[in-house]
């Protein structure tokens, strides 16, 4: 398993780009500055020209579902939204918004708002999240490279992270990968290997993974707000290549015991946030010297508040840096929209059955 979520990082990507400028797309009333940019496969866009301060017309909406199914992540900057209007935005994406199944009543939630999920190092009373809080052990897990819900057998289809007032200018970063181009780059035996292969997802193994000490032995209310899910491996995203449906959430795959089955999934983890190349002098200047370093993983840098990445967990993995003690507030809230698509509601029991049985140990 990879130890990325013990450590504050940044990748050799970032968006905006350290060094240089980004291109600049038209499209109509919006400007697009891609991350990733090539003609077969593109990742992660900042988009500018949308008028946040009122309701998004439909034809806005249409044209960037259109850029998201492209490029993975769309970040928009200063957006201005309120709860209210970050959660009008997502309905407009699809059919049903998640509800946050740790929502414990309005008076007992710093949000007050079943809709989204409260993602801040911010306790109900204001002050910072302890470092050795549940609430800190928990958050741990978000440090590992997941796709978010995957472990609903209702998946979801976005997330859309959205920073309040103005706490965060620079400094913070979340970190995603894309597995379309991750996936097209495995060798062809790899690709028949795990091509019919079906996972159990389950949040308290990401935890475990995180924190041991803490969720070794998650609380009986836990394990039933959370039961696991199954998901095939190899999935269609929306522009129609093939993607990696993994997380840190990933347990088992069915018909594999669970060793050899977490080799396989770390295994393949590894390749989608991997280095390209072989640095034979320090990463950073050979990253700079060849623009190879790095190729399906960029970090995106939260610089004001009201900054907001919409990203699709059908064909991208994110993580967060962990949070430290010298951390100032990060008051950040997610809005999660369920899939409606054909494989919205994972593997069925049939499927799973015979994943189980046709073993691949
Ligand atoms: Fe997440």
């Amino acid at each position: 398993m990879s130890l990325d979520h013990m450590y504050i990082r940044q990748y050799e990507n970032t968006c905006p780009p350290r060094t240089g400028c980004a291109d600049v797309i038209e499209e109509g009333p919006l400007s697009i500055k891609p991350v990733f940019q090539s003609e077969d496969s593109s990742f992660g866009a900042e988009v500018f020209g949308v008028d946040w301060s009122k309701p998004i017309p439909d034809t806005i909406v249409a044209q960037l579902v259109a850029l998201q199914d492209k490029y993975g992540v769309l970040i928009f900057r200063k957006t201005g939204l309120n709860n209210a209007r970050h959660i009008a935005f997502s309905q407009k994406l699809g059919d049903k918004l998640e509800i946050n199944p740790f929502f414990y009543g309005r008076e007992n939630d710093r949000l007050g708002e079943p809709l989204l999920f409260d993602v801040a190092n911010i306790e109900l009373d204001g002050s910072l999240v302890k470092l050795n809080s549940r609430r800190y052990h928990h958050s741990l897990g978000n440090a590992l490279w997941h796709t978010d819900s995957s472990y609903h057998q209702q998946r979801s289809k976005y997330s859309i992270l959205l920073s309040h007032g103005s706490p965060v200018e620079g400094g913070s970063w979340t970190h995603f990968a894309d597995m379309r181009r991750a996936y097209s780059d495995l060798s062809q035996a790899k690709k028949d290997q795990i091509e019919d292969l079906v996972i159990e997802h389950d949040l308290w193994h990401s935890r475990k993974l995180a924190s041991p000490a803490v969720f070794g032995n998650p609380l009986p209310h836990e394990l039933a707000a959370k039961p696991p899910a199954f998901h095939r491996l190899v999935q269609v995203a929306p522009d129609g290549r093939k993607t990696l449906y993994l997380a840190a959430h990933a347990k088992r795959v069915l018909g594999m015991d669970l060793e050899k089955s977490q080799k396989l999934i770390w295994e393949l983890i590894g390749h989608c946030t991997q280095s390209k190349v072989h640095c034979p002098i320090p990463p950073c200047r050979w990253a700079l010297l060849t623009g190879l370093s790095w190729k399906y993983v960029f970090s995106m840098e939260w610089l004001s508040g009201g900054d907001m990445v919409w990203w699709d967990n059908r064909q991208s993995m994110h993580r967060a840096n962990p949070y430290t003690e010298d951390m100032t507030a990060r008051d950040v809230r997610r809005s999660t929209i369920l899939d409606d698509g054909p494989l919205a509601s994972g593997a069925t029991s049939e499927e799973q059955a015979a994943a189980e049985k046709a073993g691949v140990n």
